[in-house]
C-alpha cells in the first residue's frame, strides 16, 4: 500500500487524556473542551467512556457530555465501552460509534476489565452485535500490541492473531495500541506491513502514547506503510495508565498534525484553533501540557515571530 494523501486524525484526549486526571474536570470544561476540537475541524474523536464509574470516576459524567456537545453532521464521535452495559448507555445518548479495549496480555486484561481475553473476546462479539443492531458502527483496540508492563514484549505473531479473531468476528475498524509508548519504528513497520496484508478487508488505525520520544516517528513509519488513521490527543494529554502506570500521554495532537501539514498531507485541521484547543486543554487541566507545537509553534509560525522580532527592533531610535 502507498502512503495517503490524507490521513484522520482521531482525536483521544477528552477520554484517553482526561481518564486518568487526578481531579475531575467539571462537565462544562469538558464539553467546551470537546467543542473547541470540533471547531477545529477535527471530526473523530474519543468523547468519553461509558465504563464503571467507580473504575473511572473522572468520566462518570459520560451521558451528559455525549448529548451536550455540538454535533456537526460530518463529525463521529466515539465512546469507548467495556461491555454490552456501556454500549447500551453509550447508544443511548446518541454515540455515533463504540469501542472496546481487549488487551494481547491475560494479566493486563484481566486487571482492565477484570475478565479473560476469552471473555473480552465474548463481550466483543456482544458490543458488535448490539452496535449493529442500532445501525452504528463498533470498533475494537487491540491493547499493548507492543509490550505489556506486566508479561514484556509482546510477540508480534499474538497482535496478529488477535486482530484476526476480531477481524473474523466482523470488526472492521481496527486500532493497535501502543498503549504504554514502548513501541519503535522498526516494530510498528513490520506490524502494520503484516496487518495490511493478512486483513485488507479492515480500516487499521494505529493509537500511539510518546513516551519514549517515538511517538512520531512511529507515526511515520506506519503512514509510509499505507495507513491513514491516527489516535493522539490534544497538547499531549495524558499520564500515567489507569492500571499500572508508566506511560506518559499519546502523541499530541498539534504536533502529529504539524508534521503531516509540514509534509503536505491533508488533515482537514485547522491549525490556529487546534492550538487554541490545546491551551484550553492546558488551562482546564492547570500546567502545561508536552506538545512541542504549542510551545514553539509551526515553522511557518516560528518565521512571521522572527520577522515580526526584527521589524520591531528595526522600529526603535537608533
Ligand atoms: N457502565 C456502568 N456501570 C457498569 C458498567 C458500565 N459499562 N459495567 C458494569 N457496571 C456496573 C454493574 O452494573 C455493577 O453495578 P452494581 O454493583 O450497582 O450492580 C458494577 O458495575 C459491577 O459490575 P461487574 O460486572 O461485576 O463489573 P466489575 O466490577 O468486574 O467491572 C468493568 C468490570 C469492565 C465494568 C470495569 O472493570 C470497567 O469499567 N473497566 C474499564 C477500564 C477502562 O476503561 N480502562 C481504560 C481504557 S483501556
Ligand atoms: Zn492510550
Amino acid at each position: 500500500m502507498s502512503a495517503s494523501a490524507r490521513v484522520t486524525i482521531v482525536e483521544v484526549g477528552p477520554r484517553d487524556g482526561l481518564q486518568i486526571e487526578k481531579t475531575f474536570v467539571p462537565t462544562p470544561r469538558k464539553i467546551e473542551l470537546v467543542n473547541a476540537l470540533t471547531r477545529a475541524g477535527i471530526r473523530r474523536m474519543e468523547v468519553t467512556s461509558f465504563v464503571s464509574p467507580r473504575v473511572i470516576p473522572q468520566l462518570a459524567d459520560a451521558a451528559e457530555v455525549m448529548a451536550a456537545i455540538e454535533r456537526p453532521a460530518d463529525a463521529f464521535h466515539i465512546a469507548l465501552v467495556p461491555n454490552l452495559k456501556g454500549t447500551e448507555r453509550a447508544l443511548a445518548s446518541g454515540a455515533d460509534s463504540v469501542k472496546i479495549v481487549i488487551c494481547t496480555s491475560e494479566r493486563y486484561n484481566q486487571r482492565n476489565v477484570g475478565m479473560s481475553i476469552a471473555d473480552s473476546l465474548k463481550n466483543c462479539a456482544e458490543v458488535l452485535a448490539a452496535a449493529k443492531g442500532a445501525a452504528k458502527i463498533a470498533e475494537v483496540v487491540i491493547g499493548l500490541s507492543f509490550g505489556c508492563p506486566i508479561e514484556g514484549p509482546v510477540p508480534e505473531d499474538k497482535v496478529i492473531a488477535l486482530a484476526g479473531r476480531v477481524a473474523a468476528m466482523g470488526y472492521t475498524e481496527i486500532s493497535i495500541a501502543d498503549s504504554m509508548g514502548l513501541a519503535n519504528p522498526a516494530q510498528v513497520r513490520s506490524m502494520m506491513r503484516r496487518l495490511l496484508r493478512e486483513y485488507p478487508q479492515a480500516h487499521l488505525s494505529l493509537h500511539l502514547h510518546d513516551t519514549r520520544g517515538l511517538g512520531l516517528a512511529n507515526a511515520l513509519v506506519a503512514w509510509e506503510e499505507g495507513i491513514d488513521m491516527f489516535d493522539s490527543s490534544i497538547a499531549g494529554l495524558g499520564g500515567s495508565s489507569v492500571v499500572v502506570s508508566g506511560a506518559t500521554g499519546n502523541v499530541a495532537t498539534e504536533d502529529l498534525v504539524n508534521m503531516f501539514h509540514e509534509m503536505g498531507v491533508q488533515t482537514g485541521i485547522n491549525m490556529d484553533k487546534l492550538q487554541e484547543a490545546g491551551r484550553l486543554a492546558q488551562e482546564i487541566i492547570g500546567r502545561q501540557l508536552p506538545s512541542r507545537i504549542l510551545a514553539s509553534g509551526t515553522p511557518a509560525q516560528f518565521y512571521r515571530r522572527v520577522r515580526e522580532e526584527e521589524e520591531r527592533k528595526a522600529a526603535l531610535p537608533a
